[in-house]
């Protein structure tokens, strides 16, 4: 498949995945994108959990060409979204092949190295360093907070962690609670919505008490997004407009 043209810069990621299914909004793209251009060349960016192909593409083309960008997804059609659970091979192999589809329209397909197996499986497979981790995967607690604790462990003082989903999914949001929130460890950037970024620092006493008040201050948002999911699963639409679900959108993220 031929790569399509797009204009280039944040302007041209966005066009290259306009059609590109997933859950990642402008805000949150640009905000990846601006991590992803402060990796130094020779870096490596990885992510975890690509879908089909929407922030992998923002990475790539945020970074410079001597960065590693790896994608790791097993696409077997599990934790796939706020209800898809349970893999099924069908599910995942239309992802895969969509995803790497989509990669070869935005030019990207051989510049990334995909790792088609389970984040907690693909250690080994990522050698040394890792400068900006995308944490994107199962949003479940248990697989949320191993990504968190062990890939986030991967990244030295001075790197970079995104954590979508945050103040949004109830697992990632545990997680985050349990090891970001009143951690000495990681520095609160901010957030774009449910985009958490946090940088790899040693914060002091004093710091830390900061650093946490700032994120407990998501917290309204998040029960927000709680309430919000509650009136769409009920069908109560309405209330999931009035509560501030936005018009484009089916769900919180
Ligand atoms: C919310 S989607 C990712 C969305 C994507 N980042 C985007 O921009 O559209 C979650 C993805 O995580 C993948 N996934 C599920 N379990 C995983 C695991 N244990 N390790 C890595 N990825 C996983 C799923 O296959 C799915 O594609």
């Amino acid at each position: 498949m031929s790569a399509v043209e797009t204009s280039s810069g944040f302007e041209g990621a966005l066009e290259a995945v306009a059609g590109v299914e997933g859950w990642l909004s402008d805000d949150q793209a640009r905000r990846l994108w601006d991590a992803a251009g402060r990796v130094q060349a020779g870096g490596r960016i990885v992510e975890i959990g690509s879908f089909r192909g929407r922030s992998t593409i923002v990475l790539r083309r945020a970074s410079l060409p001597t960065v590693e960008v790896v994608a790791i997804d097993p696409h077997a059609g599990s934790d796939r979204g706020p209800q898809e659970i349970d893999a099924e091979a069908g599910r995942g192999g239309r992802d895969f092949e969509t995803f790497h589809a989509n990669l070869a329209r935005a030019g990207v397909d051989d510049k990334i190295l995909h790792v088609r197996e389970m984040s907690d499986a693909a250690h080994a497979a990522v050698e040394g360093p890792i400068d900006l981790l995308y944490v994107d995967g199962a949003h479940r607690y248990a697989p949320a907070r191993n990504d968190i604790r062990d890939w986030g462990a991967r990244v030295p003082e001075g790197g970079a962690m995104l954590v979508h989903d945050s103040y949004n999914a109830v697992g990632v949001t545990l997680a985050q609670l349990r090891l970001l929130v009143f951690s000495g460890q990681w520095r609160y950037v901010g957030r774009a919505r449910s985009l958490a970024e946090y940088r790899r620092e040693r914060l002091g006493p004093g710091a830390r008490v900061t650093d946490a008040l700032r994120q407990l201050g998501g917290m309204p948002w998040f029960v927000r997004n709680c309430l919000i999911k509650v009136a769409m699963v009920a069908r109560l639409r309405p209330v999931a407009r009035a509560l501030g679900l936005p018009d484009e959108d089916d769900w919180p993220y």
